[in-house]
């Protein structure tokens, strides 16, 4: 298993320029202008997995985008790795915030990554990490250090909530059988802090629309004597939290879970320094609720925030004009037995109720999924522990995250089991914002790691 190093040595070049190469086209699933480039990237990644090593490989057709599908069986007295990633990316926006074109990926040397990052859209999230088990299993097949069956699903509509996949799990049971699944699609510590991510948050995420007089007004003719949708929409948003920073919707916390003294004392030991936090965000202090750190805050505690608020004149130069709509686009990440469809419901009747007259509101729900957390007491976590130990010679540190990937619960629903969040990006890849980047050597590391999961996790189930 140590030929892994050298096995990479070897095939650097390579490894790195068939992901430039993916970062190339533009899989931007939220914009049906790039349906082709999409459909182009799935057909990619099929290749890659043939090439690597899969007997098997299938676009699987869906309502939505396709799910590329492949595996490689050997044998069924073995246990069998189901790997899920995406090969959909954010929309690159705003462009000229970016210092090199999105999907022109450069490899250029920041501060934490000496040995440079690659500068794209998708390259941490998610393209860069899932093809790290595309190269894993192409080493495996390759010099006959396969000990488990393996099976890929990569998916295209995961940025926009992945409807489809929900459509085809429960469909395809059987096929996508397995005792455990592996992930790459979060984040680390550092780079000298490894760590596994444990948890991560449910979504509610809703658009709300007030609407006031039939038509835009003059603000001097009207002003003052009508409701002012913008005005009504930010009172409304702001009565959302108390002065606490406590979310005011009656029942929102109802069913929150709330960690015992002991567990956030073993959260407070993970190495963590606020000031560099700040400073890496340029700001003087931070924000919350109140009675958590800056991680439980990001983790284990629920939110609510706008992602979005528009209406009104916002072009060049002055326009007085009293708005007849004002829009927000909302999402609420949630923690461990909130359920998703329950808080939205919440939501929507409590910004109904505290609607003025004047105005109307719509609130329209849009995607969400259920939070999750991996016990660590399991083979599947505990042979990653060991394949982290063995890579950074250090053992890992369980994380909770406070990002969202809502399929994961649908699979513990549907094919009952767990997934381990082997993620390697860091909180400074900049993933959805300008200049996402993924460090080579975190590429790589990931690239040498996955193998040893493979080892101990088939070593670790046969003694189970
Ligand atoms: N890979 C991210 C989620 C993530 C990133 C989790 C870092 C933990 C650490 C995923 O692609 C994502 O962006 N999810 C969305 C939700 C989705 C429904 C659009 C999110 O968290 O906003
Ligand atoms: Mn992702
Ligand atoms: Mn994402």
């Amino acid at each position: 298993m140590n030929s892994i190093k050298s096995y990479i040595s070897e095939h650097k070049d390579r490894m790195l320029n068939e992901l430039l190469e993916l970062l190339k086209i533009p899989s931007i699933s939220a914009n049906s202008d790039y349906e082709k480039d999409v459909i182009k990237t799935a057909e990619s990644v099929k290749s890659h997995l043939e090439k690597a090593g899969c007997d098997h490989v299938e676009i699987c057709e869906t309502p939505g985008y396709p799910i590329v599908y492949g595996e490689k069986i050997i044998s069924n007295d073995l246990p069998t790795v189901l790997v899920y990633g995406h090969y959909d990316v954010q929309p690159p926006d705003p462009l000229d915030l970016w210092d090199s074109p999105p999907f022109e990926p450069v490899i250029k040397e920041t501060q934490l990554h000496p040995d440079g990052a690659i500068f794209a859209r998708g390259s941490c999230d998610d393209k860069g990490q899932f093809f790290m088990h595309v190269k894993a299993l192409e080493y495996m097949t390759k010099e006959g250090q396969l000990p488990c069956n393996v099976k890929f699903m990569i998916e295209g509509e995961e940025e926009v909530g992945s409807e489809s996949l929900s459509w085809f799990v429960p469909r395809n049971k059987e096929k996508l059988a397995n005792d455990v699944i592996l992930i790459s699609d979060t984040g680390m510590i550092a780079k000298d802090v490894p760590s596994i991510t444990t948890g991560l948050r449910g979504l509610s995420y809703v658009e709300v629309e007030v609407t006031g007089p039939n038509r835009d007004l003059h603000s001097g003719l009207y002003g003052g004597a009508v409701a002012n949708p913008i005005n009504i929409l930010t009172k409304m948003i702001a009565s959302l939290h108390d002065e606490n920073n406590h979310i005011t919707i009656p029942g929102f916390y109802d069913k929150v879970e709330e960690l015992s003294r002991e567990e956030r004392n073993k959260m407070a030991e993970a190495p963590f320094s606020l000031e560099d936090y700040k400073s890496a965000l340029d700001i003087e202090a931070v924000y919350g609720e109140a009675g958590y750190t800056t991680n439980e805050r990001n983790s284990i505690r629920p939110t609510l925030d706008v992602n979005g608020i528009w209406g009104g004149y916002t072009g060049e130069g002055a326009k007085t004009v009293i708005a007849s709509k004002a829009y927000a686009k909302i999402s609420m990440r949630l923690v461990p037995h909130q359920d998703w469809h329950e808080i939205t419901d919440l939501f929507k009747k409590h910004f109904e109720a505290i609607a003025p007259k004047g105005v109307t509101v719509e609130v329209k729900p849009h995607h969400g999924g259920q939070g999750y957390v991996t016990p660590i007491d399991n083979i599947g976590y505990q042979a990653a522990s060991k394949a982290y130990k063995t890579t950074f010679e250090k053992t890992p540190i369980p994380q909770r995250s406070g990002g969202s990937i809502p399929i994961v619960a649908l699979f513990e629903k549907e094919l009952k089991s767990k997934t381990i969040l082997m993620g390697f990006g860091l909180d400074s890849d900049a993933i959805h914002s300008p200049n996402e980047h993924f460090g080579v050597w975190n590429y790589f590391k990931g690239i040498e790691t996955i193998p040893w999961f493979y080892k101990y996790f088939s070593e670790l189930s046969t003694k189970a």
